[in-house]
């Protein structure tokens, strides 16, 4: 197996954050991360599992061995009526799996189209847009426990999926390499199909409508969905950033009636539990937040959620930017805001 060591990390994450692995191997099967695990030579390293880098902020060299997940293949595994599950190797790039799915026209992860990041991350902070969550459609994981090179499967309920959460951010956090992922999709193919597109979210029926498109199809809503999101949002080419670098903070309903009768246009989202979410990025904008740079790192002038690196940024320094902007929405709002990244 070929290890780099004192591997520039640089390329390897959105932010565009400099940062060096003390060892880095490139993971091409489950049986490649087996031979690691069991083997003597790295049993007392810690270990990172990397996918593409675009959920993690890297405060600092990575003193143990990063695993470069690589692990490929798409394939249908099973056909039941208007039923198919497919299977996709945690390698696979998210949207690539999206595009195969959409090409078919298997239904069900059109609506996350162009999210950034490889399949084998999906699960472990469900991923979601424009009303659908991985969990909407998840049928099961492998992974392999990264003490023992144990094989593991998880149904839906041992992955204990929440909003931006599973049980990989908590209990098993850092614990297991996810190999392969399984997905139940509707064949609209099939003579019985019936499906229900989600096309209720922001504005998205709105650029369908903008399309013109007489039919609605799941290749029209990835495509909708992708215009929007290359115009809102970031491209990391240009520009670090992980996404929303905060989770939407949900509020009870005491605290909403306060605030609402203070800042009456506040944007607000009922939940069924009975909480009521808030944007995140709302709230920060305003704070005066949006737009504004600190240094290296700044807060972005179209998503005041999105935090993003203008260049040569360190993790701290974007680190110090986030713990700003908590304290000041804590003093204007009485919230907390949680991290959705990954700090390493
Ligand atoms: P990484 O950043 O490499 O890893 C994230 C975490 O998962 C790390 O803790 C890592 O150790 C762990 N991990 C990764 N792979 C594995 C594995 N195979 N086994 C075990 N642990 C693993 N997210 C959304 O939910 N919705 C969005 O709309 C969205 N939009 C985004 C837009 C932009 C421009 C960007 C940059 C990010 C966006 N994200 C969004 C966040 C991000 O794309 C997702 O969280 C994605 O799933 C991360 O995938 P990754 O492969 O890059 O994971
Ligand atoms: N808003 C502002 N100012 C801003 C940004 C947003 O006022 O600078 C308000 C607006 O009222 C807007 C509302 O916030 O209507 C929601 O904004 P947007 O539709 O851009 O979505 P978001 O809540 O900021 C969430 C996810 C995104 C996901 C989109 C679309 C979280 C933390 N973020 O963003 O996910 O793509 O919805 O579904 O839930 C990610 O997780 O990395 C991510 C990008």
């Amino acid at each position: 197996m070929h290890i780099e060591q004192q591997k520039s990390l640089k390329a390897f994450n959105t932010f565009g954050i400099e940062s060096h692995a003390k060892y880095f191997a490139e993971i091409h099967s489950a049986e490649d991360l087996r031979e690691f695990v069991r083997g003597a030579q790295f049993s007392g390293e810690k270990k990172l599992v990397l996918g593409g880098g675009s959920n993690i902020l890297l405060t600092g060299d990575f003193d143990g061995l990063v695993l470069k997940n690589a692990i490929p293949g798409i394939e249908l595994v099973n056909r039941t009526g208007t039923e198919v599950i497919v299977r996709a190797g945690a390698g696979e790039g998210w949207h690539d799996l999206v595009l195969w799915c959409v090409e078919r026209n298997y239904g069900g992860l059109e609506n996350l189209s162009l999210i950034p990041g490889l399949t084998g991350a999906a699960p472990i902070q469900n991923i979601g847009a424009y009303g659908a969550e991985v969990k909407d459609v998840f049928h099961e994981l492998e992974a392999i426990d990264l003490r023992t090179g144990e094989g593991l499967k998880f149904g839906p309920r041992d992955c204990a999926f929440g909003y931006r959460d599973s049980v990989f951010k908590n209990k098993l956090r850092g614990q297991c390499f996810i190999n392969s992922v399984s997905f139940k999709l509707t064949n609209l193919d099939a003579p019985q199909a019936v499906y229900q597109y989600r096309t209720g979210y922001g504005d998205l029926r709105k650029k369908l409508d903008e399309m013109k498109m007489r039919d609605l199809s799941l290749k029209a809503v990835s495509e909708a969905i992708c215009q929007i999101r290359r115009a809102k949002l970031p491209d990391p080419k240009e520009l670090g950033n992980a996404g929303s670098f905060f989770k939407n903070p949900s509020i009870s309903q005491t605290q909403f009636k306060t605030l609402a009768a203070k800042f009456p246009g506040m944007p607000h989202f009922p939940q069924d539990d009975g909480t009521v979410k808030i944007p995140a990025g709302w709230l920060i904008e305003q704070c005066g937040w949006k737009g504004k740079r600190v240094g290296r790192a700044g807060s972005h002038k179209d998503q005041a959620l999105v935090l993003v690196n203008f260049g040569g940024a360190t993790g701290q320094e974007i680190l110090d930017l986030a713990q700003g902007i908590q304290e000041f929405v804590k003093k204007q709002f009485e919230i907390e805001l949680s991290l959705e990244v990954n700090v390493i």
